[in-house]
C-alpha cells in the first residue's frame, strides 16, 4: 500500500498555482452529455475522480482525451444509459450523471453511488426535484431509474439548498421546453461554474449563484471550450498547511471572490493576507491564534470543505478553538486521527473543542475521507518528526498529487509507493 512520508516542522515559502476545482470539474463532465459534440474543457485537475467520470463517460460511449489540462470530451457517439456498480461505487457524486443521462438519452439507471463516508448522504432531493419537473422514478434496492417521457419545466423549491440536487435539476431542466425556476438553490460558486460552461454552449440560464435560478429550455446545445474556475478547496487546504508551519506563500490563479468566505478565519488565526490579480499571499510569521466559534455553513458560509483542513492547523494554535460541523451529520472522523499527533481534542459527530498545544509530534495516521486526509497531511508537516499517512486514495480524489505540491513549496513529503514494510496494523 502506498502512503504518504513527512518529515515536518518545515516553513513553506514560494508560489503556487492551484489546479482547477473537482467540484466543478465533476458536474461539467456531466454535462457533456447534454451536447451532442465536442466539448474542450480546459483547466480540468488529474483527479481520480476526474478518471472515475471519464470512466463512466467511456462507458456509455463517449470519447475523452485528457493531454496536459485540458480534456477533450466528444459525446455524439453515447447510446448506453446505464452507469453501473462498479462506477457509481467509486464516486457519491455519480449521481449528478442521471439528471444529465436522462435528459441526453431519455432515460437513465444509475446504481446508488459510493464516495467518502462523511455521513448518510441520501438522494432524497435528488429523486423529489427530478419529480418536479416530471421526470418518472424508479427506486429499486440497488439503482434508480430516472424516464424522461412526461418530463416538463416546472418550479421546483429544494427543501435545502443541496449542491448536487441544485446540479441535477439544472441538467435535466436545460433541454426541457419553457421555464424551469429552482427556489432554494445552492449558491456555490462550482453551481455558476456549471451554469456558464451550460451557457458558452447554447443554454439559457439565470441567476445562477443566487438562491433563485431560472433555466428557458433550448432545443439542443453545441460544441464548446470553458476553463475551470481554480480550487477553493484546495486553496483554504495550502491556507492552513501555511498556518501550521509558518511561512510566506502565493497562491496563484485564485478565484478570490469564492474564498472570501474563509478569509476572516484565517485573519482571526493571525494570518497577513495580500491579494492581487487573481493573487493571495499567505503570511504566517507565528502560531496561529485560536478562533473563537468556526460554524460551518452553506455558501457564502464557511465550507464544511475547509473544515478538517482548518482544524488541523488550529491543533497548534495559542488558545481553543470551538468548530461545529452543520452540513454533514458524521464529518468529525479526522479529529480522532488528529490525537495520534499529540493534539488535544474534545469531539463528537458535530463538535469539536481544539486546544491548542505548543507542537505536535510525528504519527503514522489514516485518511478517513478526502479532506480528513488532507487534515492529516497538514498535522504532519506541523509535526515534529516522521509521520506517515496511510489510506491515501482518499487524497487523490480531490487533489492532484498534493505531496508534490507541497514539496514544490518546501516540505520534506515524499509518496512511497507500494511499501509493504512499515505499515501498520489497519484498525
Ligand atoms: C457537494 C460537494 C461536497 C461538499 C458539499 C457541501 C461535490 C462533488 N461535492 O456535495 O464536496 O462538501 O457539496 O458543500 O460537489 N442531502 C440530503 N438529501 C439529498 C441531498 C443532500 O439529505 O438528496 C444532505 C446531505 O446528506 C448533506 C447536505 O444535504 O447533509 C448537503 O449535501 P449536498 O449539498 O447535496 O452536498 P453534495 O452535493 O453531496
Amino acid at each position: 500500500m502506498s502512503y504518504i512520508e513527512i518529515h515536518g516542522n518545515k516553513p513553506l515559502d514560494g508560489s503556487i498555482k492551484l489546479h482547477g476545482a473537482k467540484n466543478s470539474v465533476l458536474p461539467i463532465l456531466a454535462a457533456t452529455l447534454l451536447v451532442k459534440g465536442e466539448c474542450v474543457i480546459k483547466n480540468a485537475p488529474h483527479l481520480s475522480d476526474v478518471g472515475v467520470c471519464i470512466e463512466i463517460l467511456n462507458h456509455l460511449g463517449a470519447d475523452c482525451t485528457f493531454i496536459d489540462g485540458t480534456l477533450i470530451v466528444n459525446t455524439k457517439n453515447v447510446t448506453r444509459t446505464d452507469i453501473p456498480k462498479e462506477l457509481t461505487a467509486k464516486m457519491r457524486s455519480s449521481i449528478v450523471f442521471l439528471g444529465a443521462l436522462a435528459a441526453s438519452q431519455g432515460r437513465a439507471q444509475v446504481s446508488l453511488p459510493g464516495g467518502c463516508r462523511i455521513g448518510e448522504r441520501p438522494i432524497d432531493m435528488h429523486l423529489c426535484a427530478l419529480s418536479a419537473l416530471g421526470y418518472e422514478i424508479k427506486v429499486s434496492e440497488s439503482y434508480v431509474k430516472c424516464l424522461r417521457q412526461n418530463a416538463r419545466a416546472n418550479a421546483v423549491t429544494l427543501s435545502f439548498p443541496s449542491v448536487g440536487a441544485t446540479e441535477n435539476v439544472i441538467l435535466a431542466s436545460v433541454l426541457l421546453k419553457g421555464r424551469t425556476t429552482i427556489c432554494n438553490a445552492a449558491r456555490e460558486p462550482e453551481i455558476k461554474d456549471l451554469a456558464d460552461f451550460l451557457v458558452s454552449a447554447g443554454a439559457i440560464i439565470h441567476g445562477a449563484g443566487s438562491s433563485v435560478i431560472t433555466i428557458d429550455g433550448v432545443n439542443s446545445l453545441h460544441s464548446t471550450e470553458h476553463k475551470v474556475i481554480s480550487d477553493r478547496i484546495l486553496a483554504s487546504t495550502l491556507m492552513s498547511a501555511v498556518a501550521i508551519t509558518g511561512g510566506d506563500v502565493l497562491l496563484r490563479e485564485i478565484d478570490l471572490p469564492s474564498v472570501r468566505p474563509v478569509l476572516g478565519v484565517f485573519k482571526r488565526m493571525g494570518a497577513e493576507l495580500v491579494s492581487g490579480n487573481k493573487t493571495l499571499r499567505v503570511k504566517f510569521k507565528t502560531r496561529p491564534r485560536g478562533v473563537e466559534l468556526i460554524k460551518t455553513n452553506v455558501y457564502p458560509g464557511f465550507p464544511t470543505d475547509s473544515q478538517a483542513p482548518v482544524m488541523a492547523a488550529l491543533c497548534i494554535a495559542k488558545g481553543t478553538s470551538v468548530i461545529v460541523e452543520n452540513i454533514f451529520e458524521n464529518r468529525m472522523m479526522h479529529a480522532k486521527e488528529l490525537l495520534r499527533f499529540g493534539a488535544d481534542i474534545v469531539s463528537d459527530n458535530k463538535t469539536a473543542l481544539v486546544y491548542g498545544k505548543p507542537e505536535l509530534h510525528g504519527a503514522d495516521a489514516y485518511c478517513t475521507d478526502l479532506r480528513g486526509g488532507a487534515a492529516v497531511v497538514i498535522a504532519g508537516l506541523g509535526a515534529k518528526g516522521v509521520s506517515r499517512i496511510y489510506n491515501i486514495n482518499h487524497i487523490d480524489r480531490g487533489y492532484e498529487k498534493l505531496e508534490n505540491q507541497l514539496a514544490a513549496l518546501g516540505a520534506d513529503i515524499r509518496r512511497i509507493e507500494n511499501e509493504k514494510e512499515n505499515q501498520p496494523k489497519t484498525e
